[in-house]
């Protein structure tokens, strides 16, 4: 494993996303979506530092299983809990990268009639191509490398290391 992003960076840059939340929530009160499992830590950090009142709830798709690549097929593995009809919605994911996994959640939460709708992203993978809207916040753009740690995992494992790491094999 390599150091790809050390953890002063990550917080130096989670720090910014959320004052930029801040700013533009100011009056609002937005609701963080957290896509299980891979954003718990950063979805933790960032609503802690955000400085507006915000509520929280939790999606979860079926993962990568032990691969490194995305099988193509997305299911839905636990809903939403909380109406969103006419709220302030900020999805918060680990990583995008094929961005299937975003597509299908964008999908399945416009379908709801939020009053807005958003996307914070700790990483987003180069290469990106079929993504037909923007991801607002964005902590790093990476290369297309397999990375682990900060809530990001390999097989499950790894998602408790504080930095950011390639994996290489
Ligand atoms: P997508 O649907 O291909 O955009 O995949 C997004 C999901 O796959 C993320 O939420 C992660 O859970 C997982 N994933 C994608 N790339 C990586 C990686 O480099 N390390 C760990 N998990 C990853
Ligand atoms: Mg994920």
């Amino acid at each position: 494993m390599k150091l790809y992003i050390d953890k002063k960076s990550i917080e130096k840059r989670v720090n910014e996303l959320a004052d930029r939340i801040s700013k533009d929530y100011k009056g609002k009160v937005p609701i963080f979506i957290g896509v299980l499992n891979g954003a718990f830590v950063f979805m933790s950090d960032l609503v802690r530092r955000v400085k507006v009142d915000s509520e929280i709830d939790f999606l979860k798709l079926s993962s990568y299983g032990d691969n490194k690549i995305s099988s193509g097929d997305v299911r839905l593995l636990k809903d939403l809990n909380c109406p969103v009809a006419n709220r302030d919605i900020i999805v918060v994911e680990d990583i995008i990268d094929s961005g299937l996994s975003i597509k299908y959640i964008r999908n399945l939460i416009a379908y709801h009639k939020p009053s807005s709708l958003e996307f914070a992203s700790l990483l987003l993978k180069k290469g990106l191509s079929n993504l037909d809207f923007k991801v607002k916040y964005t902590g790093f753009k990476i290369p297309n490398k397999f990375v682990v740690g900060y809530g990001l995992d390999y097989a499950q494992k790894y998602r408790n290391l504080k930095s950011i790491y390639i994996l290489q094999n």
